[in-house]
């Protein structure tokens, strides 16, 4: 289906409580047609509660919700044609072969049977699995009961899929390969809301992301914006010859070319100067972080609370006087 002007997701003060726990908190969120999006936080932080209201699953206690355009309160049998849910629990059937599982649900779908073998042949082809028809379920791989959970949302052909962690469990290849599945499906026009904890892929596959704690939105917008609005701060990591590597953080491009400037000014030895990216993973710990825990850029390279001057005169001090190059409290993880 062409992409429309419509949102494929909306809501609006999106609200689930189960007794005092409020799991969605007021949960504003637009999905473009045509667009992938990643929901992203913790656990606990409401993505597969969200992802249930989407699909009609579960009631919300307030708040508004379109999908495709349709209230899932109201009418659940006008969507869930054009909806395909890989929940995370997969929902497989472990004492049937594949090919029959996906025909019980060609059957659920209610599509006509003469279409049964190309769809199914169709979505064998999408997941890899042609070769596997015949396996029994309960003999696929973590990642091939991945895909066949994917390939039996896709049966009915809908708009919108709506994926919980389907890359949880899967080593790097597998991954690899359910991006380059998830990139086809995005040629083809669907729209793709993904839920993760590992932000690194869902940075490069997703146009927007939103980042999701304790049932609040914490920021949402492209990958790219969401890391610009956090002030431009940036990790730089310096590396003296013989010495230690260390990461300083930065407010901007200027404040990084005062500190190389200082660093030749002051005869020390650089051999690196590397403008280390921080990434979604950086900017996730930052945000979701408890105030009450350890600054999450202790552990990130970001600095919470960057001083460069502070920092920088302290080290270099030690480190023309010739004592060691030490770490200090903004010393990050390595990239
Ligand atoms: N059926 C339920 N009854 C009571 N509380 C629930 C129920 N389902 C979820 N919750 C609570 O709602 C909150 C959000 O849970 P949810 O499963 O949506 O989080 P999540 O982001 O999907 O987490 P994860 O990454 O672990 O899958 C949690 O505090 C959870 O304990
Ligand atoms: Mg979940």
């Amino acid at each position: 289906m062409p992409a429309t002007a419509e949102p494929a997701v909306h809501t609006r003060g999106l609200t689930k409580r189960y007794g005092d726990v409020v799991a969605v908190d007021q949960l504003d969120l637009d999905v473009a047609a045509g667009s992938v999006f990643g929901l992203i936080g913790p656990n606990g932080a409401g993505k597969t509660t969200t992802f249930a209201m989407l699909a009609s699953l579960l009631a919300p206690s307030s708040g508004e919700v379109r999908v495709l355009g349709i209230d899932p309160r109201k009418d659940p049998y006008a969507l869930r044609p054009r909806l395909g849910y890989v929940p995370d629990v997969l929902g497989l059937y472990d004492n049937t072969r594949v090919d029959e599982y996906l025909r019980f649900f060609a059957s659920a779908y209610d599509l006509p049977r003469k279409q049964w073998a190309a769809e199914i042949g169709r979505v064998l082809e999408l997941a890899e699995l042609t070769d596997r028809r015949r396996s029994m379920v309960n003999t696929l791989s973590r990642g091939m009961k991945q895909r066949l959970s994917l390939g039996r949302a896709l049966l009915h052909d809908p708009d919108l899929l709506i994926l919980d962690e389907p890359a949880s469990g899967l080593d790097p290849r597998a991954r690899v390969q359910l991006r380059q599945l998830l990139d086809r499906l995005r040629t083809q026009g669907k729209t793709i809301v993904i839920s993760s904890h590992i932000l690194a892929e869902l940075e490069d596959l997703c146009d927007e992301v939103a980042i999701l704690q304790r049932g609040r939105l914490l920021a949402d917008g492209p990958p790219r914006q969401i890391l610009e609005q956090l002030g431009g701060n940036r990790v730089i990591r310096v590396r003296l010859q013989g010495g230690g590597t260390r990461t300083l953080t930065v407010s901007g491009e200027e404040h990084q070319r005062d500190l190389l400037k200082r660093l030749v000014e002051e005869g020390l030895p650089v051999v690196e100067f590397t403008h280390v990216e921080a990434g979604l993973e950086a900017l996730f710990l930052r945000l979701t972080a408890d105030p009450d825990d350890e600054p999450a850029g202790g552990d990130t390279g970001v600095d919470p609370d960057p001083d460069v001057d502070l920092d920088l005169d302290l080290d270099l001090d030690k480190a023309a006087a010739g004592t060691e190059f030490s770490p200090s409290d903004n010393e990050g993880a390595r990239p």
